[in-house]
C-alpha cells in the first residue's frame, strides 16, 4: 500500500529527537568549532570540495535538515545571514547550546522542510549536508527549496550518492553488489544498529534532474566527492575504505532558481 505523504516524518523526528549527547560532543561540537568547513562523512575541506558558494556575503542563507547547525554556523561567520530549519527539537537545541558556546547566532525554526514556515522568496541560497536531502521526500522538499529561492539564488545538496544507495542493503555495510533497483528508486527502507525501522530517500539522477527543472531550478553541477587517500572517517562504519576508494559515497548537487 502506498505511503501517505509525510508520514515518515514522526518516525524520523522521534529518531534525530534520541541521538546520545555524545553523538553531539563527538561529531557536531569540532564541526562548530571549526573556521574552514569540511564536508561530508570524511571531512573533506571546503577548499577542495567547495560546497558552500563564495560570495555570501549578506544573503540569506535557509538550512533545510539543520541538525545541529554548524554548517549555518559556518555560512554566518563567511558574511550568510542564516536560517536553520529542523524538525527535531533537540537538535535544535543543542544547535542553541552551541550559539551561545561560540557566539554566532541566527534564527532557527522548528519547523519540517517538506512544509517550511518561511515566506516565498526569501533564500539567496538553500543547502543541507545530509538534511533533507537524505530525510525528506523530494518531492516534497524540492518544491519548497525552489519556492523558498529568490530568481538566480541557489540550491546546494550533499547527500549519498545514487551509486552507494544502489549497493546499500537495508541495514549493515554497502557491497560491491547492486542490491537495489535504479528504477523506480525514490523510498529507501533503512534499519539501524538497534533494528530501529526508517526511511530515506533519493532519485535516479534524471529523475533528480527533472524534479528540479520542473520546480523552475537549472541543474548547474553535480560532484561525486572523491575521498582523498589520507582522510579518516571513524562515525560511518557502513562504508569501508576500500569501497570508497574506488567509488564515490556522496555526491553534491549544485542549482540555480530561474
Ligand atoms: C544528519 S543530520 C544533518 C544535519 C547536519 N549536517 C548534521 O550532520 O548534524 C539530519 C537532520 O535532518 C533533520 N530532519 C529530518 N527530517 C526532517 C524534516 N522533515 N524536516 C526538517 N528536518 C528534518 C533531522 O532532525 C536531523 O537533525
Amino acid at each position: 500500500m502506498a505511503e501517505k505523504a509525510g508520514a515518515h516524518v514522526p518516525v524520523t523526528r522521534r529518531q534525530w529527537d534520541e541521538y546520545p549527547a555524545a553523538w553531539f560532543e563527538r561529531y557536531a561540537r569540532p564541526r562548530w568549532a571549526a573556521d574552514e568547513p569540511y564536508w561530508g562523512m570524511w571531512g573533506v575541506p571546503q577548499s577542495r570540495l567547495p560546497v558552500a558558494p563564495a560570495d555570501l556575503a549578506g544573503g540569506v542563507a535557509v538550512e533545510l535538515g539543520c541538525g545541529s547547525a554548524y554548517v549555518s554556523a559556518w555560512l554566518a561567520r563567511r558574511g550568510a545571514r542564516p536560517v536553520g530549519v529542523d524538525v527535531s527539537a533537540r537538535q535544535l537545541a543543542f544547535a542553541r547550546r552551541m550559539q551561545e558556546e561560540f557566539g554566532v547566532r541566527f534564527p532557527l525554526v522548528h519547523g519540517d522542510a517538506e512544509r517550511v514556515p518561511l515566506a516565498d522568496a526569501c533564500a539567496d541560497l538553500v543547502i543541507n549536508e545530509f538534511g533533507a536531502a537524505v530525510w525528506c521526500d523530494p518531492y516534497r522538499w524540492i518544491p519548497q527549496a525552489a519556492r523558498l529561492l529568490r530568481p538566480g539564488g541557489r540550491l546546494v545538496f550533499l547527500t549519498y550518492s545514487v551509486l552507494a544507495r544502489l549497493c546499500m542493503p537495508e541495514q549493515g555495510p554497502v557491497t560491491n553488489r547492486l542490491v537495489q533497483d535504479l528504477f523506480g528508486l525514490h523510498r529507501l527502507a533503512r534499519r539501524g544498529g538497534s533494528g530501529l525501522a526508517y526511511r530515506q530517500f533519493t532519485l535516479p539522477h534524471g529523475e533528480w534532474i527533472r524534479l528540479m527543472t520542473g520546480c523552475g531550478l537549472v541543474v548547474e553541477d553535480l560532484v561525486e566527492v572523491e575521498v582523498p587517500p589520507d582522510a579518516t572517517n571513524s562515525e560511518f562504519a557502513e562504508f569501508p575504505p576500500e569501497w570508497v576508494q574506488r567509488w564515490p559515497a556522496e555526491e553534491v548537487w549544485f542549482a540555480r532558481r530561474r
